[in-house]
């Protein structure tokens, strides 16, 4: 191996306001504030706020971000129609990529102002619930559930998706849920947003490149394996020798490990609660499984650097996310609910920050251990010398 830092581990690539995260602590503040005295006294849309304008709103300035999300929930007719014409086993993030990507042809974009970058993430945010539970409802054959302006961005999430209005509890579930995925500084997503956007491309374009980056089961993709590992154990006396068998054969427990945090995440600790809280109310097994899929692996997995591994935000949003009544599938695509904030705010740094140094564009460079023949590089052979290969393509 050629390389001193495998994927950018520990290394700073830009200043940044928006989010600090100390790992070995296990503290995570958006714009300085802790993330658990916001999940105690805020909500999603304030912590929007707060991650966009860098500053906790006024009562007035509040009413009125929130006023502007209701009014910017609903799609355009030919988004709803072009998930109609889909296939109904598409993916619900490439769907929710191309819906999102198609945003751009209903807005000017050469208006590059920072005023008008931060309406379009407020319709970002707004519209992300929409076309999840718009192309749900198309995809299972349902009536679309049109937005009610009555409700909060979390409330009516859950009533688009079900078609009735959650309880002030399972709200509030919800609206933690998305506070806590709202943002989590240069994670993989958020790099690929920044990346894209330190080209100049547009807020859409930044956003379509972070949608994809979530997708993968190593990133967003986590939340919805740990349920589909839930539901194939089954009880709490079969999962110590479940997470032991999966250890034993060198696989992954998801929702384990963290690329940042060397302790406990303190989002992993306040989902662990509602977990708990929801499984006791519903009577299910899904706490008590997740919490010796927790305790097994950190007794069971050994690494070459000898670093403990804790759970992550996703071992316990899966059951949380479940005991809401969330579709697995959909539990991605929440999670991209809960971080477009954070997307956006990090595009918005990256186009207009003030920080310094920040770079014009990323561009890391590589070891190359491919071939090499010289400075003069190799010799090219035509085609018709070359003689006959087997075909392999
Ligand atoms: C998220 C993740 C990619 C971060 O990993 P990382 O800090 O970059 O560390 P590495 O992938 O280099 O792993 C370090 C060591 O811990 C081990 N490890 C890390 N996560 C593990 C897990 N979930 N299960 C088993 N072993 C794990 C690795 O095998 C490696 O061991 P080694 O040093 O003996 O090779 C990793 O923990 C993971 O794959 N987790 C499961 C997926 C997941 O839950 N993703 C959501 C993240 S919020």
């Amino acid at each position: 191996m050629n390389i001193k830092n495998i994927g950018l581990r520990n290394i700073e690539v830009a200043d940044t306001r928006i989010c600090f995260i100390d790992g070995e602590n296990g503290l995570l503040t958006y714009r300085g504030f802790n993330i658990n005295d916001l999940v105690n006294n805020s909500t999603f849309e304030e912590v929007s706020y707060l991650l966009l304008y860098d500053e906790l709103p006024s009562a007035p300035q509040l009413t009125e971000f929130d006023k502007r999300l209701k009014e910017a929930r609903s799609l355009p007719k030919s988004i709803i129609n072009s998930m109609m014409d889909r296939k109904k086993n598409a993916s619900v993030m490439d769907v929710l990529l191309t819906s999102e990507i198609m945003l751009a042809e209903y807005d000017d974009i050469n208006d590059t102002s920072k005023e008008s970058e931060l309406k379009r993430a407020i319709n970002l945010i707004a519209k992300f619930p929409t076309i999840i539970t718009t192309w749900n409802a198309i995809k299972n054959g349902r009536e679309i559930i049109e937005a009610d302006p009555r409700l909060s961005h979390a409330a009516n999430f859950l009533y688009m998706l079900h078609g009735s209005k959650p309880s002030k509890e399972y709200e509030r579930i919800m609206d933690i849920l998305l506070l806590l995925h709202a943002e989590h500084s240069f994670n993989a997503s958020t790099f690929a947003a920044r990346e894209v956007a330190s080209t100049k491309a547009h807020i859409y374009a930044s956003v379509a490149a972070a949608i994809a980056a979530l997708s993968g089961e190593l990133h967003g993709g986590a939340n919805m394996k740990v349920m589909e590992a839930l539901l194939e154990i089954g009880s709490v006396d079969k999962t110590n020798e479940w997470v032991k068998e999966k250890v034993r054969k060198g696989e992954r427990i998801m929702g384990m490990g963290h690329a940042v945090y060397k302790t406990d995440d303190p989002r992993a600790l306040i989902l662990k609660e509602l977990s708990k809280k929801l499984s006791k109310e519903l009577n299910t097994p899904w706490y008590e499984i997740t919490r010796v899929i927790e305790e097994t692996s950190k007794r069971e997995i050994r690494t070459s650097k000898g670093i403990d591994i804790y759970a992550n935000v996703d071992l316990y949003s899966a059951s949380v996310l479940y005991m809401l009544g969330i579709p697995i599938e959909l539990f991605t695509p929440v999670f991209a609910i809960g971080r477009i904030t954070g997307w956006c705010a990090h595009i918005i740094e990256e186009k207009f920050a003030e920080a310094q140094p920040k770079p014009v564009l990323y561009r890391p460079s590589a070891a190359y251990i491919g071939r090499y023949c010289g400075t003069h590089g190799c010799k090219y052979v035509p085609l018709k010398d070359r003689g006959m290969k087997e075909i392999k393509i």
